[in-house]
Order: C-alpha cells, then sequence, then structure tokens
C-alpha cells in the first residue's frame, strides 16, 4: 500500500486496485476512512472511485456513510494459478501485476533477462494494444490479458501459423471448461456468434534464421461491463455470454472464475507450444480448419482499408497462410499484409 501514500488531489497511477480491494473489506468506509487506510487524500479517493465506476465495478454509496462494492472482484489468486502450473504446465513462471499499461509491454522490456516460459498477467490493463495499432481495451478483473515469453530455437520464418496455433489451444482449453460455439477468424482472433471474443498478438523478435523470441500476447472478454462494452468501436462478446448460451441445447454452463480460465488457457499453451516447435503449424491446421469461422463464405481482404482481394475462404495452409479462391484461382496470403472482412454483417 506504500507506494499509494500520497496527498495528491489525484489517485497516483497503479492505485485502482488497491483502492478496490480496500472497498471490498466487508464494511462501509466514508472518504475520510477510506483516505486514512491508503495514505491518501479524500479527494484522490473520491477520483478513484469515478474511475472504478466508469470501468463497471458496482460501487455502493450508502449516503452520509459511506462506500462499499456491490460483489467481491473475482481477482486472480496468484498461489492457486501456481500449484496448478506446477502440476500442469511446470515449464511455465507466473508474476502477477495489478495494473500495468501492457503485459505485452512490460515483457518486451525484461526481454534480456526473462526465461522462456515466462508469463505476465494483470488483474487491470490500461493501454493495452492488438494488431496493425488497434487498441485492446479489456474491463478492470473482467477480462484475463496475459503474455507469455517462448524462445523457439529455430527462425523466425518458421513462426507464421503460430498465432493460429495459439488460438486453436485456447480455444480447446475453453471447450474443456464447457464453453464451446467458439470460432476462429483468420489469423488470431476469437468468436462467438460472429463478436469478437479474444485477441492474440504475437511480437517476435530475433534473425530470420537463428533463434527468436515470440511474445505471446492474449486478451479475453470475461465479463464485461456495460461501460467498457460502450468505448469499445466494433461487435464484442465475452465468455459469460458463451456460458450463458450453453452447448445450444439451452444448458447454460457455469463460468469458470479468472483463475480457472487462465489455469486452463495455459496448461494448454504450455503442452501445443514445445509440439509446435516439433511438428510446426501442420500439427493444429485441422484443428484451426474444424473451427474456421468463415469456411465456404465470401470474404475480402483488405490492406491500408483498401481491397486487395476477394473470393471463398477456403481454409488455411501448413504455414498458416489463408486459402482464398478468387477469379485468379486459389491464393494464399499471409497474416502480415492483411486483414479480412466478411461481405455480410459481423467480424
Ligand atoms: C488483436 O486482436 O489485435 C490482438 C489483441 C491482443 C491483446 C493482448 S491483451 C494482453 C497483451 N497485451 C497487449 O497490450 N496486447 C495483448
Amino acid at each position: 500500500m506504500d507506494r499509494c501514500k500520497s496527498d495528491l488531489k489525484v489517485l497516483p497511477a497503479g492505485c485502482l486496485l488497491a483502492l478496490a480491494r480496500t472497498l471490498s473489506s466487508g464494511q462501509i468506509l466514508s472518504l475520510g476512512d477510506l483516505a486514512a487506510r491508503m495514505d491518501l487524500s479524500p479527494e484522490a479517493v473520491g477520483r478513484g472511485i469515478d474511475v472504478l465506476k466508469s470501468q463497471g465495478v458496482k460501487v455502493i454509496e450508502q449516503s452520509g456513510a459511506g462506500y462499499r462494492l456491490d460483489a467481491p472482484l473475482d481477482l486472480l489468486d496468484g498461489d492457486r494459478l501456481r500449484r496448478e502450473l506446477a502440476q500442469g504446465a511446470p515449464g511455465l513462471v507466473l508474476e502477477l501485476v495489478d495494473e500495468c499499461d501492457s503485459t505485452s509491454s512490460l515483457l518486451a522490456s525484461r526481454l534480456a533477462t526473462a526465461t522462456s516460459g515466462t508469463v505476465l498477467t494483470c488483474e487491470y490493463q490500461r493501454a493495452g494494444h492488438g494488431r496493425r495499432g488497434h487498441r485492446w481495451t479489456s474491463g478492470l478483473a473482467a477480462s484475463l490479458t496475459f503474455s507469455l515469453l517462448w524462445r523457439f530455437g529455430g527462425a523466425s520464418t518458421t513462426l507464421s501459423g503460430l498465432s493460429l496455433a495459439v488460438a486453436v489451444a485456447v480455444s480447446r482449453a475453453l471447450e474443456r471448461l464447457g464453453l464451446s460455439g467458439i470460432s476462429l477468424k483468420w489469423p488470431n482472433d476469437l468468436l462467438f456468434r460472429g463478436r469478437k471474443l479474444g485477441g492474440i498478438l504475437i511480437e517476435v523478435s530475433g534473425s530470420p534464421h537463428g533463434s527468436s523470441n515470440a511474445i505471446i500476447g492474449i486478451g479475453l472478454n470475461v465479463r464485461l461491463p456495460a461501460q467498457v462494452h460502450a468505448v469499445i468501436d466494433r461487435p464484442v462478446t465475452d465468455l459469460a455470454e458463451v456460458a450463458s448460451a450453453g452447448a445450444g441445447n439451452g444448458n447454460s454452463s457455469p463460468l469458470p472464475d479468472r483463475s480457472a480460465l487462465l489455469g486452463e488457457v495455459l496448461t494448454a499453451l504450455a503442452a501445443m507450444l514445445p509440439r509446435y516447435e516439433q511438428a510446426g503449424f501442420a500439427a493444429f491446421r485441422a484443428a484451426w480448419d474444424e473451427r474456421h469461422a468463415h469456411r465456404g463464405k465470401q470474404v475480402r481482404l483488405l490492406r491500408d482499408n483498401l481491397t486487395v482481394a476477394q473470393g471463398e475462404a477456403v481454409g488455411v495452409a501448413e504455414d498458416g497462410a489463408l486459402l482464398l479462391r478468387t477469379a485468379r484461382g486459389l491464393e494464399r496470403f499471409h497474416s502480415g499484409e492483411v486483414s479480412l472482412r466478411t461481405s455480410g454483417v459481423g467480424l
């Protein structure tokens, strides 16, 4: 709590989670109580409460008495996760921080010293980024945002199918938890009913011929509050919706907590990565094609917002390239170059 000590009138960066935890004490606390417990000014606490509300955190205000959280936050349980990883994914080392701008940027800043298998996750990612400069917006304790460093012995040219293999591992993990109906959009999105559920961003460094480092950044919407939905400018959904839809038979399945979700996904990634190193994307191609959201559909490929090709999405090649049947015949496209749009509604 010491790092939050301040007499400023604004909440110091990195203290939002500390405030949320103090508000979850079970007691109703006045601004003065909260300020005393956190060594902050009452103004800073008031500003912090406004930020929590804007994040969709339900802060109950009891007139004259003070504040409390309506329900406990679904915070990650680091000890439980580490025990689970020791069993199912001993190659991974987990680091959990309350807040950061971007787990991928933070991990990249530690690239020189971090060991392969380091996973960095946070409760609140303030400025996440996605492919092609897009923002990645997540909710406080309402999303999973994490990055995994994996050092590959092979050249970076062998990693063109990695984001697709990651998508297969993530969707398999979610399916094991009873979350079914998730499909994959080439090259790196997880969809449910045509709306975006998660995204994968792989940042590779190293030489095209020698060894390479991949920072695998993954964002998954778990239970996005309306306030967070409202600031995202594309159709999105969350795992809460997948769970309540059930297996399409009207039987909804309970949504596991964020720790259970993260544990299962990390276990799947830890199994997938050595296999990818040995066999490449070819080992995951069929599983990707089974989940392909656009197989047999008419799609357009864009580069810098201009259509560069259109045709029927047929599937993916052994290196992860998209196979598109166009007027010119069967063509292959690599993900660095283009993004995909459907001809109809949705993503
Ligand atoms: C995309 O859909 O364009 C990829 C989104 C990737 C978001 C994740 S969240 C964790 C990691 N940190 C980031 O800043 N980005 C990735």
